[in-house]
């Protein structure tokens, strides 16, 4: 149902008559932060901080709470003065212009709705404010409401809608005044599953429809990982890593990324002499970029769920603790020796056999995602 409403969407859409779509690629911009500075108190909200979207590239922010994910966004907005550094969009310094001059398109993370205007005029707002008449701006405004999907509801108020609707007014809004840029903050995060999952589908849709240059900003890595052309981990107040999703997936450069992107495992692991490291009594070759580990140290590795091999196994030496049944795949929880758990992804037609506490036997199948100096124990 979900899929064949989005069609009919996609197919209104692209008549053309609707969304002026001149607004492609060629004309897209870029969009960058340098050595962003933004202290409160103590504080480093945002630590230099440099990130450069390029045109018509969504850009996913994705950190835990506090890291500065809305302070880069407000920065670039300038709703928020920097201490030191620049913005720049298509490579003007606008550090010093106020927010309508920047000609930016911003989304939040509450509904901002105003709650005494119908759909169309939340929309139709932007367009008042820059004296476009009053027929222009019922056509625009509606041509966007259709673009999100709601063209019957645009007599409605706020109170009236859904929360997923009002996002998708807000959205429409947002793109009512032809931004340069969308900034969206979490824009999806007051919303449940199924709909944040449909709202993340059609907010990309309309983003390469318009080739509109798009920062988003969410702690929510699948929602990041599934959405952008670059996915950028950030914490206290720094850019870790940025890069293509499988990037910053399977190659993250330290274990911050590695365990805020996705699951991992924790495991001790001894390194060898030859630039291997033995794991679950597997020996496996060390993470490429590290083998600067001297052989005899004990470091912990990181693994990904599906980076195992468990097998029912009366002499093995872990036991399953926890099994969920996800449809496809099964996850399975197993205690090993050292008060260790591994958490490993199988298929779920391997694991009949495996329930809790069936005795397995549990083997890294490949290097692992990261090695680092082990964390100190809670004594
Ligand atoms: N106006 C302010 N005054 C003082 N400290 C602030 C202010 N705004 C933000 N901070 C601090 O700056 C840091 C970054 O905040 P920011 O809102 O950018 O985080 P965030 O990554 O968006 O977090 P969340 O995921 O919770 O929205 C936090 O430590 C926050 O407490
Ligand atoms: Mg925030």
């Amino acid at each position: 149902m979900g899929d064949v409403g989005q069609v009919q969407t996609a197919e209104r859409s692209g008549t053309g008559v609707h969304v002026r779509a001149g607004r492609d690629a060629a004309s897209a911009v870029r969009v960058e932060l340098v050595e962003c500075e933004r202290r409160y108190g103590a504080v480093a909200a945002l630590d230099r901080l440099s990130l450069t979207i390029e045109p018509g590239e969504l850009v996913a922010l994705l950190g835990p709470s506090g890291c500065g994910k809305t302070t880069a966004l407000r920065a670039l907005a300038g709703l928020e003065q920097i201490d030191s550094g620049a913005v720049r969009i298509r490579g003007v310094d606008v550090t010093a212009l106020p927010p309508h001059r920047r000609e930016l398109g911003m989304v939040f993370q509450a509904y901002s709705l105003f709650p005494n205007m119908t759909a169309l005029d939340n929309v139709g707002f932007g367009l008042r404010l820059r004296k476009a008449d009053a027929r222009t701006r019922r056509a625009r405004a509606g041509d966007l409401l259709d673009l999100v999907g709601l063209a019957a509801q645009s007599a409605r108020f706020p109170h009236e809608l859904s929360g997923g609707q009002q996002q998708r007014v807000a959205l429409a809004r947002a793109l009512a005044v032809e931004p340069r840029v969308l900034l969206l903050d979490e824009p999806l995060s007051a919303l449940d599953a199924k709909v944040r999952a449909q709202l993340r589908d059609e907010i990309r849709r309309i983003q390469l429809e318009l080739g509109i240059t798009t920062l988003f900003v969410t702690h929510d890595q699948e929602e990041a990982l599934s959405m952008a052309d670059r996915v950028g981990v950030m914490a206290a107040g720094r850019l870790q890593q940025i890069g293509v999703p499988s990037e910053v997936y399977e190659r993250p450069v330290n274990a911050f990324v590695a365990e805020f992107v996705g699951s991992v495992s924790r495991v001790p692991a001894t390194v060898g002499r030859d630039g291997s490291v033995q794991v679950l009594g597997r020996r496996v070759p060390l993470p490429p970029a590290q083998s600067a580990f001297a052989p005899g140290t004990t470091v912990d590795v990181l693994l990904r769920p599906e980076a195992f091999a468990v097998r029912a196994d009366p002499y093995g030496l872990g036991v399953v603790t926890r099994r969920s049944f996800l449809g496809p795949v099964l996850h399975v929880a197993v205690a090993v020796p050292g008060q260790v758990e591994v958490v490993a992804t199988l298929p779920a037609s391997a694991g009949a056999d495996i329930g809790v506490g069936t005795a397995v036997s549990v083997e890294p199948t490949g290097a692992p995602l990261f090695a680092t100096e082990p964390r100190a124990s809670v004594a």
